[in-house]
């Protein structure tokens, strides 16, 4: 059967859903006490809301290069989408964008409060953190701690949180165009980068097949990006399911603000050639990475 990547896509975002309907539950979150219902609905409304589960996606497929099966990863892959959803909650906080939407529903704040939201979120970064203590994670503890520090590195200060600390501060003081670059890659590709990087150690990768793999999963990131900020200004709310035209409102200094969106247009089919170019050494089990290349410079949501 020959591979499909509109199937991937929409079965990894289906094991993905059924997994966090299942993770998000009082009994399966409870500690030394049960976690309060308010609290898990709040996860629950900020995570079961269709989004596109690429990093599950990206963990898959960079296992895959390995010939690892797509079920040896979902427990990685729900780690980095708990990250990744727990960022999005915060970041439509009143005082990060203020944003009211997010997948076609009220972000958490609205739908919540903001103490509400930003519990929901502080609960389910650590949960990604246990999830990957977990035997499910890897079966030898040793890939689980890589794991561990991997998701750490892209998520932290170094990685998505410094980067949306440096987005805030592009709101009030001048970026050059290489300081935006570096702001993104660290907001957005450090996550994208750790989800393959993850999938590469879980495959057992060679020092020299993890840095080529970086190099991908670095360009994919600019990519992303860059698609995400031309669509501000190029889609329709109804078609994102989040507001459009929010950078150029916040004052948010893109790539797309600084060259327009024809010239970003032109930047992003040369990042996905880069992209591309870095996966040239593997054989035909990277045609997933690669279709996910394309279709995040494709993509219309
Ligand atoms: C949106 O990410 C936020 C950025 C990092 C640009 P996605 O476009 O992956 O969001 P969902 O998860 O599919 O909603
Ligand atoms: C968000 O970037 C990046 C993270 C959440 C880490 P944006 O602020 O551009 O994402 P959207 O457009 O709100 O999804
Ligand atoms: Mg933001
Ligand atoms: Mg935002
Ligand atoms: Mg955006």
């Amino acid at each position: 059967m020959s591979y499909s990547f509109s199937d991937e896509l929409k079965s990894t975002a289906a094991d993905i859903e059924a997994a966090l309907a299942q993770l998000l539950d009082v009994m399966a979150l409870a500690g030394p006490g049960l976690p309060p219902d308010r609290l898990i609905s709040a996860m629950r409304h900020g995570s079961l809301n269709g989004g596109k589960r690429l990093r599950p996606l990206l963990v898959r497929q960079a296992a895959g290069v390995f010939g690892v099966p797509a079920a040896d990863t979902v427990t990685a892959g729900l780690a980095i989408e708990l990250i990744h959803c727990y960022s999005l909650v915060h970041d439509d906080l009143p005082a990060m964008d203020d944003d009211d939407l997010r997948r076609g529903q009220p972000t958490v704040h609205k739908a919540y409060d903001d103490a509400t939201a930003i519990l929901a979120g502080d609960a389910l970064l650590t949960h990604a953190f246990g999830l990957l203590a977990s035997e499910a994670a890897h079966p030898d503890a040793a890939v689980r701690i890589r794991l561990v520090a991997e998701l750490a590195a892209g998520a932290g200060a170094g990685g998505m949180v410094g980067g949306q600390m440096r987005d805030i501060e592009g709101e009030t003081s001048f970026l050059t165009e290489r300081a935006i670059a570096q702001m993104q890659a660290m907001k957005t590709g450090a996550l994208i980068r750790a989800a393959v990087r993850m999938g590469a150690i879980i495959g057992g990768a060679s020092d020299e097949q993890l840095a080529q793999l970086t190099t991908y999963a670095e360009a994919a990131g600019r990519a992303f990006q860059l698609a995400d900020d031309i669509l501000d200004v190029t889609a329709t709310p109804e078609a994102l399911g989040k507001a459009t035209g929010k950078d150029a409102n916040a004052g948010k200094q893109t790539i797309v603000a600084r060259i327009g969106v024809s010239a970003a247009r032109q930047e992003l089919a040369e990042v996905i050639h880069d992209a591309l170019s870095a996966l040239i050494p593997f054989d035909e089990r990277a045609n997933g990475l690669r279709e996910t290349a394309k279709f995040f410079a494709d993509r219309e949501h």
